[in-house]
């Protein structure tokens, strides 16, 4: 039986090999299943702008409390319900940037990260919410936004121009061709391509992203980028690898392959996101899950080359 819900059918089967393949309990089942037939676990978040931050603004309408999530990244505010901060002309005026909470959530980890990249690359960019939560956490000094469609990367060049985010180059190369150019920074987001599985909790349709066909042809092409982005990164530097799909073949699976191949890059730990580690393997990686009440999921991890 295919159970129908606002993102469409999906298939009743794979979502159970899915939450099966997770470990996740009878409890934490029935709640994926329920997100992914609702599709209301969206959560609005706004990252301010440097533009925002040089005038001190603060929004007109209302915000929660920011203290209710302890790993909120500094400069994101969680408008409340029923706002919608696109409608303000303080977005238009490049005030702020306004994306889901989970990729907030996968911001986080920039936490652990102890300072300022020199020069840092966003490998798969558009349209823009990893190089804004980078901006929000540190001074961006040398970074490039990188985004391989010609199409994404005009509206990637938009959001940055309207938020005033300065010292960033935008760029389309593929991996490969950054490859080529050796090892040149200190810090890599690679928020990759993926079978997209939780935007059926955020209600939008994604017919077969729970099949064997779109999960191992997304993890195939992530372990590509991630062959290719470990050569980019000077010793000592870091990867952020984030996905917005739950199914560990493009998560931990990526992870532990790209471990196992080179031995000068570990994953590291982020204390702030301790409460989401991953039980799914035996390195720090981290899961957001729909029941958390965070937005719609996703998977994190922090990797360093050593020095
Ligand atoms: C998850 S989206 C990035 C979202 C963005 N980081 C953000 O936070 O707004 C993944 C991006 O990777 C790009 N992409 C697709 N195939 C790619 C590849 N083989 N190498 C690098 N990037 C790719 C897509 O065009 C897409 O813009």
């Amino acid at each position: 039986m295919d159970p129908v819900g606002t993102s469409g059918v999906f298939s009743l089967k794979a979502a159970l090999r899915l939450c099966e393949r997770l470990k996740l309990s009878a409890a934490q089942t029935e709640a994926l299943f329920h997100a992914m037939q609702t599709g209301g676990a969206a959560r609005r978040a706004l990252i301010l702008s440097p533009k925002a931050t040089a005038k001190n603004y603060q929004p007109s309408f209302p915000c929660e409390p920011r203290e209710r999530f302890s790993w909120l990244p500094e400069k994101v505010l969680l408008p409340e319900a029923g706002v919608n901060p696109v409608q303000y002309a303080d977005y238009e005026a490049g005030m702020y940037y306004v994306l889901d909470l989970s990729s907030c959530w996968e911001g986080a980890a920039l936490s652990a990260v102890p300072r300022a990249p020199e020069r840092s690359l966003d490998l798969c960019a558009a349209p823009g919410g990893k190089t804004m939560l980078l901006a929000a956490r540190f001074p961006l000094q040398n970074h490039t936004a990188n985004e391989v469609q010609a199409r994404r990367r005009g509206i990637l060049r938009g959001n940055l121009l309207r938020c005033g985010v300065e010292h960033t180059q935008v760029t389309g190369f593929r991996p490969d061709q950054w490859a080529e150019q050796g090892e040149q920074f200190d810090l890599l987001l690679v928020d990759a391509p993926c079978s997209g599985q939780s935007l059926l909790c955020k209600g939008i349709s994604n017919p077969g992203c729970l099949g064997s066909a779109a999960v191992n042809g997304n993890a195939k092409r992530q372990r590509g980028i991630m062959l290719q982005a470990v050569s980019c990164v000077r010793p000592g530097g870091h990867i952020l690898y984030t996905t917005c799909t739950y199914d560990p073949e493009e998560n931990e699976r990526v992870i532990s392959y790209l471990l196992r191949r080179f031995s000068d890059w570990r994953a590291e730990d982020v204390p702030l996101l301790a409460a989401f580690r991953s039980d799914l393997c035996d390195f720090p990686a981290y899961r957001l899950f729909p029941h958390h009440g965070c937005g719609a999921g996703g998977f994190c991890c922090l990797l360093r080359r050593l020095p």
